[in-house]
């Protein structure tokens, strides 16, 4: 029978050099790019949709269709105008250790399954540790992304709190109470309901002026469920909100956990490799006192998607709650070390070598100029923050914490629908494909907000960023690029 899946010698060298090829042009041509693509969902199932092929295709064509269709109609998240939600930067680096993963196919079960591959990981997880302030002798490792990892570490709080509950369910246990502030992810309420301490149960806590957690009301909250005979298990601390960047006091509610006996996680999936910018070191105090940390590597350590990565301070409450011992995984004949397996501390046992490209890119680049990327990027926002306060038509709809800045246009003597005149901006924004924000409500208010998360994003893209919003927003007023009424029926 004729192989038909593997290329020849030939094809892969022609197919992958090719690729390579694009993908240097890629990056290079990067800035030039359209943000987002100006189609639909149905222009572009027309252009890909087919009965299923029963026969081949020949590689160069798959090549062109790559490039012509499948990049061309896709957003370009590593744009450093790609300001909207919390993007994945990515680098030819990383997209070249994907390659290389993909091309071992390690699966990174256990070190039996993958011996250097494993040992790649625990160097990566440590540099984390080291790069955090977590302990040492923490265990830790590489998800999905930040979902998952919030996910597995409510899981160890889960049974941290309800001993047992791996083996006979929640039955016979008081209801649990996770308290996260109102501007956690909402991550956290949904593995709250798949760990089926449900959804109700996760306490949103009131945040401050600067949109952290309240102290005094989460006091209040596990005050209240004590008296009604709930056990409060779990308090999450976010260390950079999606909505604002927000960071919740670490120090102060390592304390309060200490005194409920409550489990501190700290859902750092956006803000905890800030820990590596000098400028914010201040905010990780109290991190080693943290039972668990989601971090996301593929959020602001530049990497693409998708790694995340969880830390558990205590090895053997990970262990307690995914340790598993099925026969046919039972390492045999194997020294302690080399019996390891990283299914004992997560919910997935075939995983993707995502390590490498953590330990690629910082041995390539260094903590030092990850450190300035992290830095100049929250300098980037501040200085976005300046020119907003400075001007007269935009006003700052939160303050700058990190990296994220929340907004909007409201021009002096503008009477109208401030909420719907915004929406109509960002849809004019996204029209013209030259920058990106998001949008939130902030307080009931609609907010446009970005995100700066991008090694390659400087000052003038701040600057481009305000000009292009309000070029959008004369056009949603429909006045001229000079800000002039437009001639009626224009
Ligand atoms: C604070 C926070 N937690 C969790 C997540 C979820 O991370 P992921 O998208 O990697 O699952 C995000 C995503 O933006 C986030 O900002």
């Amino acid at each position: 029978m004729e192989n038909r899946l593997d290329l020849t010698d030939a094809e892969t060298r022609a197919l992958g050099n090719a690729a390579v090829e694009w993908m240097a042009e890629y990056y290079r041509t990067l800035r030039e790019r359209r943000i987002m693509p100006d189609t639909t969902s149905a222009a572009i199932r027309e252009l890909i949709e087919e009965p299923l092929p029963q026969s081949g295709t020949e590689a160069g064509r798959l090549l062109e269709i790559l490039q012509s269709t499948i990049a061309r109609l896709s957003r370009h998240n590593g744009h450093p105008r790609m300001f909207g939600y919390v993007a994945s930067p990515g680098a030819a680096l990383t997209a070249i250790g994907d390659m290389f993963a993909s091309t071992l196919n390690a699966n990174v079960t256990s070190w039996r399954s993958a011996p250097a591959p494993t040992e790649i990981e625990h160097v990566a997880i440590n540099w984390i540790k080291e790069i955090l302030g977590y302990p040492k002798d923490a265990a830790g490792l590489f998800v999905s992304g930040g979902s998952l990892a919030n996910f597995a570490a409510l899981a160890a709080a889960r049974s941290f709190k309800a001993p047992g509950v791996i083996a006979t369910g929640m039955d016979g246990h008081r209801r649990l109470r996770v308290y996260v502030s109102e501007e956690g992810h909402f991550s956290i309420a949904k593995a709250a309901g798949l760990l089926g301490i449900g959804q109700a149960n996760v306490q949103a806590v009131r945040t401050d002026a600067r949109f952290r957690i309240d102290l005094a009301e989460l006091e209040r909250c596990v005050e209240k469920d004590l008296t009604a005979g709930y056990v409060p298990a779990c308090v999450v601390a976010t260390a950079g909100s999606v909505n604002t960047g927000a960071f919740d006091p670490l120090e102060e509610l390592a304390g309060f956990a200490e005194r409920h006996e409550l489990w501190l996680h700290v859902d750092g999936a956006y803000g905890g490799f800030a820990a590596l910018a000098p400028s914010a070191a201040h905010f990780f105090q109290g991190i080693g006192e943290a039972d668990s940390v989601a971090l996301d590597p593929h959020k602001w350590l530049f990497l693409p998607v998708s790694c995340g990565c969880v830390l558990y301070r205590d090895a053997d409450a990970a262990r307690r709650t995914f340790g598993h011992d099925a026969d046919y995984t039972r390492p045999v004949g194997l020294e302690a070390e080399e019996a390891f397996a990283f299914w004992n501390f997560g919910p997935e046992l075939s995983r993707r070598f995502r390590a490498l490209n953590v330990w690629l890119l910082i041995k390539y680049a260094g903590v030092r100029a990850l450190a300035e990327a992290v830095e100049h990027n929250m300098a980037c926002a501040r200085y976005f923050e300046e020119m907003v306060r400075a001007s007269t038509d935009f006003q700052m709809l939160a303050p700058v914490t990190l990296s994220i800045f929340c907004f909007r246009y409201a021009p002096k003597g503008f009477t109208g629908d401030l909420d719907a005149l915004n929406e109509r901006i960002l849809v004019e924004l996204h029209r013209a494909g030259h920058s990106y924000v998001s949008n939130t409500r902030l307080r009931g208010r609609f907010a446009l907000r970005g995100c700066v998360l991008n090694h390659r994003t400087i000052e003038q893209d701040m600057e481009i960023l305000l000009e292009d919003l309000r070029q959008a927003a004369h056009r949603a007023l429909a006045l001229d690029g000079e800000g002039h009424p437009l001639p009626a029926g224009s």
